[in-house]
């Protein structure tokens, strides 16, 4: 099938690419011109395990192409995927500036039937809104007749294993009031909901899955099943993190305590890590953007707001943890290890490290960081923090270090090495990532999470 994706973002690029590996034609569409010229050259703009070769392996096959103009893209597809960026308002709200620009291209540029794909998460009621922007765009065109039809085709691919989540997905969602529309999706998808494709990369693992469940159902609802999905795996990480600082007090341990609930299958241990609450691109904004939808019907959502609460309150706590050990923390050197919001990714947006550096910095703390991917300074991140080119660099001189993201190879620092070149033998494990027992053994002071 002809298909375009517009905007190569996480979301979009992923999306893009292993569709053409299923085999379909794909232009992807963005319009910063030095990021389509990069993909262009088989370069991948984000830092996204196995996506480079599986980008590379369908340039040479013919399968994907890259284009700064929408037009191009509108042109030579019959499904259109919308996937720019929705980031929060000051207010919460989801910002739709670059889905209704896109949605007014489209409809200048749209020459016959098309499908078009909101993948971008939007507010509830935006799929209707899509179609009016375009719409209202066509009538300005000489296209009126034309006709098309808005899917909320919602993703649910993590960052750092985009490409197995997309190949190897729980579910696949599409919601439209068109039953052409919804044909044609099925078709797309037909090679992942029948596990009917070859998997691109013979050195990774593959989960085992049968089929891909389908969910059809109506546009609303599809963009309800993307926000509640997420509110529920950030309240989930909130709820683990609220009994982890109970356990704390009662002499606990919240690993063992998620290992016996989650056994329950109702439960499920995933998204049961305790740890210094949950950042990114997606759950912040996402959480953010349904509370503002609530509020707007005179609502309260609770849980949310909970949710919300309690994961601020989550990162200071890593700075409690500091005062309390050091006492005084000005004039003090602390490292911390990781800088991206989670593992395996460069993305540092609403990165809980960035707060908490910031926050200790503010108290004075010298800062030293360092992160196995993330090189320059994140712009949030306040200039007096030193980024260093190794983790035995950060940790040199430091009263404390911190452990903010759990990349794998962290796993293997030499302790005895660190042990000689710290101040005070201090480790707050934000992750609950390191060998308790082995590093008290080893002499360290360590603290985790709940543990
Ligand atoms: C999240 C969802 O998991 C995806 O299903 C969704 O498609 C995506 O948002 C999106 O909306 O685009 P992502 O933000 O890439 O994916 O990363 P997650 O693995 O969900 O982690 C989010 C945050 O929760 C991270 O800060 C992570 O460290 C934290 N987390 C996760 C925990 O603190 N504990 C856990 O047990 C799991």
């Amino acid at each position: 099938m002809k298909v375009s994706v517009i905007g190569t973002g996480y979301v979009g690029l992923v999306t893009g690419v292993c569709l053409a590996e299923i085999g379909n034609e794909v232009i992807c569409v963005d319009k910063i011109k030095e990021k389509i010229d990069m993909l262009k050259n088989g370069q991948c703009p984000i830092y996204e395990p196995g996506l480079e070769t599986i980008i590379k392996n369908n340039i040479k096959r013919g399968r994907l192409k890259f284009s700064h103009k929408i037009e191009e893209g509108v042109k030579q597809s019959e499904i259109i995927f919308i996937s720019v960026g929705t980031p929060s308002l000051p207010n919460g709200q989801a910002d739709l500036s670059f889905v209704e620009q896109v949605a007014k291209e489209i409809g200048k540029s749209i020459d016959s039937y098309k499908i078009i794909v909101n993948k971008s998460t939007v507010p509830i009621g935006s799929g209707d809104w899509v179609s009016m922007m375009i719409s209202e765009s066509m009538e300005t065109g000489n296209n009126k007749k034309v006709s098309f039809d808005v899917v909320s085709n919602p993703e649910f691919l993590r960052e750092g294993s985009a490409i197995e989540d997309t190949f190897f997905p729980d579910r696949i969602v599409i919601g439209s009031s068109s039953k052409k529309a919804i044909t044609i999706m099925i078709e797309l998808y037909k090679p992942l909901l029948e596990q009917d494709f070859e998997w691109p990369d013979s050195k990774r693992l593959v989960p085992e899955v049968q089929k891909v469940p389908l969910v059809v159902t109506d546009l609303t609802s599809a963009e309800m099943i993307k926000y509640a999905s997420n509110s529920f795996l950030a309240t989930k990480i909130s709820f683990i993190n609220e009994i982890a600082n109970i356990c704390e007090k009662v002499g606990a341990n919240v690993t063992a305590v998620a290992e016996g609930m989650g056994l329950d299958k109702r439960i499920g241990r995933l998204f049961l890590n305790a740890g210094i609450g949950w950042g990114g691109s997606c759950f912040p904004k996402d959480v953010a953007a349904l509370t503002y939808i609530a509020n707007e019907y005179g609502m309260t959502p609770q849980m949310l707001n909970a949710a919300i609460s309690v994961n601020k309150e989550q990162k200071l706590k890593i700075i409690k943890k500091v005062q309390d050990e050091l006492k005084i923390v000005k004039g003090k050197t602390i490292a911390v290890l990781g800088i991206a919001f989670k593992p395996d990714t460069d993305d540092v947006r609403d990165a809980p490290s960035i707060s908490i550096m910031n926050g200790l910095s503010n108290l004075g703390a010298k800062i030293k960081t360092y992160d196995p991917i993330v090189k320059n300074k994140p712009d949030s991140l306040t200039d007096r923090v030193k980024i260093c080119k190794d983790a035995y660099e950060a940790i040199d001189g430091a009263d404390i270090l911190i452990l903010a993201t759990e990349w794998r190879q962290f796993a293997d620092l030499d302790f005895d090495k660190i042990k000689k070149t710290m101040n005070h033998n201090i480790i707050i494990d934000g992750r609950n990532f390191f060998n308790k027992e082995k590093l008290q053994d080893m002499g360290f002071r360590y603290i985790g999470i709940g543990r």
